[in-house]
């Protein structure tokens, strides 16, 4: 099915794809996971809409505390003696995002965007946030709400080597996917991800890592990200899902991940700068530069945006190339 949509003109696509959403969001009751109709990966997510709030969040790493006392003895200085270094990772920053809206976070390396997602996800570690709060549905992230709402798809893949990509999706499919499932469902599903995600010459093949060879460094991101829709979540976070992709596969995903989000789900990525047809299926932008938002917006605005401030894009330039930077 991935396979057919990916031959046709994008607006033809969209078109297609909201009606079918429409026709089978009829029929959904509601719950956290999709009914047992569901033969197709694009269903309608029927837990109802969510949004993500972030408020004047402001995060500090102190890079100093990261070095145990006795690696310092050198200084000559005790514990209480040693000063903190503190950077500010992320720096005042408000976002809201709602279902149906894929938002991406952009901007160049150590911007910040990794410690965003870590802190919505509450899985960051080394660091303070000193203000703001972040809501989902109106209510503060805790790792419970986190672990109900989210989907988070991590930079590094953490996959077990010895798997191969089918094995690795069945186990996940029998943990996370509810018990009234039956192995012919929970089957059916392993295999509509498989698809769309193009994994299945590597189905057979074991996922390996650094030292263990395995499928290629593109397959395991995918695995990675098919280990999580699986189970059908209402907010979908993926950390440079476009990373180590070639750009025909890198815009395949980003398809499948704006389909997704028309299917009310809420779809938060971060990537670095995006070719510009990956960057044009964006709904809204949030663009960082040492931690502030330099932009935060749809993505259609910004060109305009920094144009009416005196810095218009170069013809022929692609806009997050020169943004970005
Ligand atoms: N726990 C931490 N300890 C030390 N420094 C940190 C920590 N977390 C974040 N930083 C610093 O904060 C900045 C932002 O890091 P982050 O990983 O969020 O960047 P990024 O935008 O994801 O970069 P990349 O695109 O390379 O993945 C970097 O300068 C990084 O060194
Ligand atoms: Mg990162």
């Amino acid at each position: 099915m991935g396979y057919t949509f990916n031959l046709l003109p994008s607006a033809l696509t969209k078109c297609i794809f909201s009606s079918t959403v429409l026709s089978k969001s009829q029929s959904f009751s509601t719950g956290l996971f999709s009914s047992e109709e569901d033969s197709s990966l694009y269903f309608t997510y029927s837990g109802g809409c969510n949004e993500l709030e972030v408020n004047n969040l402001q995060y500090e790493v102190d890079t100093a505390a990261q070095i145990p006392w006795y690696e310092r003895l050198s200084e000559f200085k005790l514990p209480w003696e040693i000063k903190g270094n503190k950077q500010t990772a992320i720096n005042k920053l408000n976002l809201r995002v709602r279902s149906g809206q894929m938002l991406a976070v952009i901007g160049s390396s150590g911007c910040g965007k990794t410690s965003l997602l870590d802190i919505i996800t509450c899985r960051d570690e080394g660091g303070t946030m000193t203000s703001g709060q972040v809501l989902i549905n109106g209510k503060p992230n805790t790792p419970r709400v986190v672990r109900k709402t989210i989907a988070h798809v991590r930079q590094d893949d953490r996959l077990l080597p010895h798997l191969t990509v089918r094995e690795t999706l069945v186990f996940v499919a029998k943990l996370r996917l509810p018990t009234h499932f039956t192995k012919a469902q929970r089957d059916k599903r392993v295999d509509d991800v498989i698809a769309e995600l193009r994994l299945r010459q590597c189905a057979n093949t074991r996922v390996g890592n650094d030292y263990v060879r395995g499928v290629s460094g593109g397959e395991r991101r995918r695995v990675s990200i098919a280990v999580q829709l699986l189970w059908n979540p209402g907010i979908l976070i993926l950390d440079e899902p476009t990373s180590g992709l070639d750009s025909f596969t890198a815009h395949n995903l980003v398809i499948t991940l704006s389909r997704l989000a028309r299917g009310n789900r809420l779809i938060l990525l971060s990537v670095h700068q995006p070719r510009s047809d990956i960057f044009q299926l964006f709904d809204l932008v949030v663009l960082l530069t040492s931690g502030s938002a330099v932009y935060c917006g749809t993505a259609r605005d910004m060109v305009p945006y920094f144009t009416s401030l005196g810095y218009p894009c170069p013809r022929y330039c692609n806009p997050s190339d020169f943004y970005g930077m």
